[in-house]
């Protein structure tokens, strides 16, 4: 009798906290990668920001990583075992885990992602997990090839990435290489692509509901 209304107690608080998560509007990070000094990224971000903040579908923040004062990894343990020890490493983890779904707004660098950004993506691992992602790039070649890496990366941590992409030009998109100014049809692009970040991040929002079910004894 006893550990059945034990496993009742439980089955209900799981049962509250599904509905109430369930409820909570999406929460999408936009994550500026670039960290140096003097970035194009910053008015790239805050550009996306200012469009993705006028939808009511979800709620955005602009998470800037140069703001977490992360190392190169100095984790001892992988990050897949979960085993923070470090105080960055945990506010870092508890931001990103903070959110159903990312868009990220990254430079391209020798034809990768800044090293800033890839650092920042290995120092956690269960944080990005079952989640949905979007790209922001810009470069001479639209950033094209290092959205094409981080499109790997992103499997290997468990993101879904959708197809739909802006990808800003250095030539055309930035007076003299560094002041942004947009061609007006990116900004259509960009709510094509959120419209995907939220339809996949909605969709895993309820997998990881359905996978933090806790199986209950009749
Ligand atoms: C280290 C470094 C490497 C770069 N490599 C490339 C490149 O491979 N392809 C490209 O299109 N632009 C490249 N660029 C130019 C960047 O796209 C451009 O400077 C951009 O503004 C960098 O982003 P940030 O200002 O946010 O740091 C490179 C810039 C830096 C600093």
């Amino acid at each position: 009798m006893e550990i059945t209304a034990i496993l009742n107690y439980y089955a209900a608080e799981v049962e509250y906290c599904m509905s109430s998560t369930d409820q909570l509007p999406l929460r999408i990070a936009i994550i500026l990668g670039s960290t140096r000094p003097g970035r194009n990224g910053k008015a790239v971000a805050e550009w996306v920001y200012n469009i993705a903040r006028k939808r009511t579908d979800a709620e955005f923040e602009l998470v800037d990583i140069k703001d977490y004062n992360l190392p190169l990894l100095d984790e001892p343990i992988p990050p897949s075992m979960g085993q923070y020890t470090k105080e960055h490493t945990k506010t870092w983890a508890a931001k990103i885990n903070s959110f159903d779904a990312f868009v990220f707004v990254t430079a391209e660098y020798n034809h990768g992602i800044p090293g800033a950004l890839k650092n920042a993506i290995d120092f956690l691992f269960r944080e990005w997990n079952n989640k949905a992602a979007g790209f922001v790039s810009y470069g001479s070649a639209g950033g094209a090839r290092a959205v094409e890496q981080l499109r790997l990366v992103m499997a290997e941590v468990k993101v879904a990435t959708v197809r739909a992409q802006v990808m800003l030009s250095l030539f055309t998109d930035f007076e003299n290489f560094t002041n942004f100014k947009p061609a007006s049809f990116h900004e259509r692009e960009v709510t094509s692509m959120l419209d995907e970040v939220i339809a996949w991040g909605s969709a895993l929002k309820a997998l990881r509901i359905k996978q933090s079910e806790v199986p209950v004894a009749s």
